[in-house]
């Protein structure tokens, strides 16, 4: 079976009550718990983790291309200036292995500093904007691949 990883960078564990406005009222364990229905759902076997620290992402990129996984990562603020992270997704995604940037808002839509994705030039694709269906959609596209 196909693992993916599902990575969730800096303050998404605050999901629930962290701008509810925008990024909705769902928690980080109620979000892992549909993305786990979701993977399993598509025949793919999930694993959700959440990190605040850029190394500790980096780490997991090495880790998927090491182990064979796909990777949907939401890189959260990373996703504006992290090259380091930049540099390890480019690693997953020329190894062969899907990596779909997911955000739950469309970055495009909001401030000026969110405009720029440093992972999307590196990414086997971009789902931005629907909330968490971004993951459903994401997950939907992994299986998609390796199906
Ligand atoms: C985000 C968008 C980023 O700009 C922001 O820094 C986040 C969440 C999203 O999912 O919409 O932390 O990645």
């Amino acid at each position: 079976m196909t693992t993916v990883l599902i990575a969730n960078g800096p303050n998404l564990s605050r999901l629930g009550t962290r701008e509810p406005e925008k990024y909705g009222t769902t928690t980080h364990d109620e979000l892992a718990a549909l993305c786990m229905q979701w993977g399993s759902d598509l025949g793919l076997e999930p694993v959700v983790r959440q990190s605040d620290d850029e190394a500790t992402m980096v780490g997991w990129m090495h880790e998927a291309v090491d182990n064979g996984w796909s990777v949907v990562l939401n890189p959260a603020a990373f996703t504006h200036y992290s090259y380091a992270l930049r540099d390890a997704c480019a690693l997953v995604s020329s190894a062969g292995l899907a990596l779909v940037e997911v955000h739950l808002t469309n970055p495009h839509a909001r401030e000026d500093f969110r405009q720029t994705s440093v992972v999307s030039g590196v990414a086997t694709g971009t789902i931005a904007g629907f909330g968490t269906d971004s993951y459903r959609l994401g997950l939907e596209a992994v299986a998609a691949r390796v199906h």
